[in-house]
């Protein structure tokens, strides 16, 4: 039996899995990283698996023991390992695509709506006790229909958030770098700038890392369609946060609904003194099924390594 060490506690189904596949060595760690009880666990075993909130830098990558022959990460996200110093040590390193499309793009759809009809602030509101009764102009939102999505880097997450918007009889535009081979009907917008001049909702699906560092930054911000409403799944690296206080608090962007964070757990302090922007935990992931799905892909790419055999969701 091949030794696994795994950093997080998963799901029970996946969990199950472990134990009777592999000799596991289970961290459950909580919270920050430990890289050391990590590298330690990892000396003698034959694979390890790793979750996005573990920082697998090259100097960690350094460090792994020679005996791990594989590198799992329960994400479908890579920006938390240095996937350069791992092609450069020959350690390869599975993902999990695909599997987490639909409930990504479930919450991106729930920002949508959330900040759309004002949701957050609404039951702030309410749990503090300062609901007075109904009028006319209480609490008014702004409605989905008939606006205009659009989708910066449409994937396999921005394909599903597509056909959900659908539903909500919006169109669709997108903008990547070169254009889909199916858009499923979306519309590709090559100018950066007309782009976001279309744009009634912009939800980003980039990945980080620093080629997408501040994409949405002042200049850009200033190119949106006034009155926009932003939302972010992707990575938290990828918007310029005082850029987007500041185009909260001026109103350029009208509201802005935030999954994820470039330093998490942190999140900025100016964020929580806004009303017009929904912050969530980085939960775009966490449902059940699909956390089973992502444990069950990660396992299936180490079992592949393990036994000589090349998976698709082989990144490195
Ligand atoms: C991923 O898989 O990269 C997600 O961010 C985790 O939900």
């Amino acid at each position: 039996m091949n030794h696994l060490v795994v950093t997080r506690t998963l799901p029970d189904a996946v969990m199950a899995r472990v134990s009777a596949q592999y000799k596991p060595i289970m961290l459950n760690q909580n919270g920050a990283f430990a890289i050391e009880a990590f590298l330690a666990a990892a000396d003698g075993v034959d694979a390890a698996l790793v979750t996005p909130a573990d920082r697998i830098d090259a100097a960690v990558i350094a460090r792994i023991p020679a005996s791990v022959r594989v590198l799992g990460t329960f994400s479908v996200g890579t920006d938390h390992i240095d996937l350069e110093a791992a092609r450069a040590r020959g350690l390869p390193v599975v993902n999990t695509p695909g599997v987490l499309s639909f409930a990504t793009a479930e919450l991106a759809l729930t920002l949508m709506l959330m900040a759309a009809r004002r949701a957050s602030e609404a039951e702030r509101l309410v749990r503090a006790g300062g609901w007075s009764g109904w009028t006319p102009d209480f609490m008014m939102g702004r409605t989905l229909e008939g606006k205009t999505l659009g989708i910066l880097g449409l994937g396999r997450i921005g394909l599903a958030l597509a056909a959900m918007a659908r539903g909500l009889s919006m169109g669709v535009i997108y903008h990547n770098r070169r254009e889909a081979e199916n858009a499923a009907g979306a519309e590709f917008i090559i100018d950066e700038a007309d782009f976001l001049r279309r744009c009634d909702v912009l939800s980003i699906h980039l990945p980080g890392g620093e080629a997408t560092r501040h994409w949405l930054n002042q200049a850009r911000i200033a190119m949106i369609k006034p009155g926009a409403i932003v939302v972010n799944t992707g990575r938290g690296s990828t918007i310029d946060d005082a850029a987007l206080v500041a185009a909260l608090r001026s109103g350029q962007i009208a509201a802005a609904g935030l999954d994820v964070f470039a330093h998490e757990p942190a999140v900025p302090a100016a964020y929580l003194t806004l009303e017009n922007i929904v912050l969530l935990p980085h939960i775009g992931s966490a449902t059940l099924e699909t956390r089973v799905a992502m444990g069950m892909l990660a396992l299936d790419g180490i079992d592949a390594m393990l036994a000589g055999r090349d998976p698709s969701n082989r990144v490195v």
